[in-house]
């Protein structure tokens, strides 16, 4: 096989189903420079990073995964310029409302994770709505982070513990792993066992520093607005190519799983 045919291949049919991971997170980067190639504004690249939002969702629900997280908007983006953060804030309203019929009918179940609170109030106002209206749904949950930053995340959950210590709800000495996940936005979503970044970025930008800790890193030149279905399935067949050793030997892993 040569390298043009593996980039011909339809990856979807190699994805092996019974070794899915639970949970993708993608850091969906890119539209500015895409814009930039086309001749176009920012805004107008950010515009067309929509399509591969709907592709990836489509492809999660086609294949069965049980979690998506989307970053969509970090803390750090506040310090964009007022036009395209306005511009990327109509585009959340108006993509939620063209969408929350697909969500429901798809049964597909809306979380937020981020500082809410920053958001404009009719788009904050969408999103609770959207999440209470997914909320029995048990499909593919869709993870959205938006105002989201991981040290933001970090020192929140440190300020709520620290609370819950003075007010003798737990006790100090016994917050392990699990006591600081429950602090976490992420508490009731598994960590991902695989993080997509594309654009040629070789870096996290703030995103579940914490829950990372194991994940498996993919990373693409692809500029999102071109990401395909093919390519999250390329992302997700290289991931099935790896061994995760979680810090044991080769050779245990391969004794475990015989
Ligand atoms: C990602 O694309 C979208 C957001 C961060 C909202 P960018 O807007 O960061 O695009 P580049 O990195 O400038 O190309
Ligand atoms: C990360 O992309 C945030 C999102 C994709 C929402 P950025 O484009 O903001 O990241 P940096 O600034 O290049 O690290
Ligand atoms: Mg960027």
């Amino acid at each position: 096989m040569n390298a043009t045919h593996i980039n011909n291949m339809n990856y979807k049919e190699l994805i092996n189903i019974e070794k899915l991971p639970q949970h993708i997170s993608i850091i969906m980067d890119g539209n500015g420079r895409w814009a930039k190639k086309q001749g176009g504004t920012r805004i107008f690249g950010h515009q067309h990073g929509v399509k591969p939002v709907y592709d990836v969702v489509e492809s999660s629900t086609e294949i069965g995964l049980k979690f998506l997280t989307l970053y969509a908007f970090s803390t750090e983006n506040w310090n964009r310029p007022k036009i395209e953060i306005d511009a990327l804030m109509n585009l959340f309203i108006s993509t939620i409302n063209k969408e929350l019929k697909k969500l429901i009918e798809n049964n597909i179940r809306l979380l937020v994770i981020g500082n809410i609170n920053l958001l404009p109030k009719n788009v904050r106002n969408k999103l609770l709505l959207s999440i209470e209206l997914t909320s029995k749904n048990t499909g593919l949950t869709l993870v959205l982070a938006l105002s989201y930053s991981s040290r933001w995340e970090i020192l929140e959950a440190v300020k709520l513990i620290a609370s819950d210590v003075k007010n003798n709800i737990i006790d100090a000495y016994n917050i392990d792993e699990n006591t600081f996940k429950k602090y976490l936005s992420t508490k009731e979503i598994p960590d991902p066992e695989l993080l997509i970044r594309t654009s040629g970025e070789f870096r996290i930008s703030n995103f579940l520093l914490y829950q990372l800790a194991y994940t498996e890193l993919y990373f693409t030149e692809t500029l999102w607005p071109d990401f395909t279905k093919n390519d999250f399935y390329k992302a997700i067949y290289n991931y099935q190519t790896r061994e995760r050793r979680f810090g044991m030997t080769g050779e245990q892993i391969k004794n475990s799983t015989r």
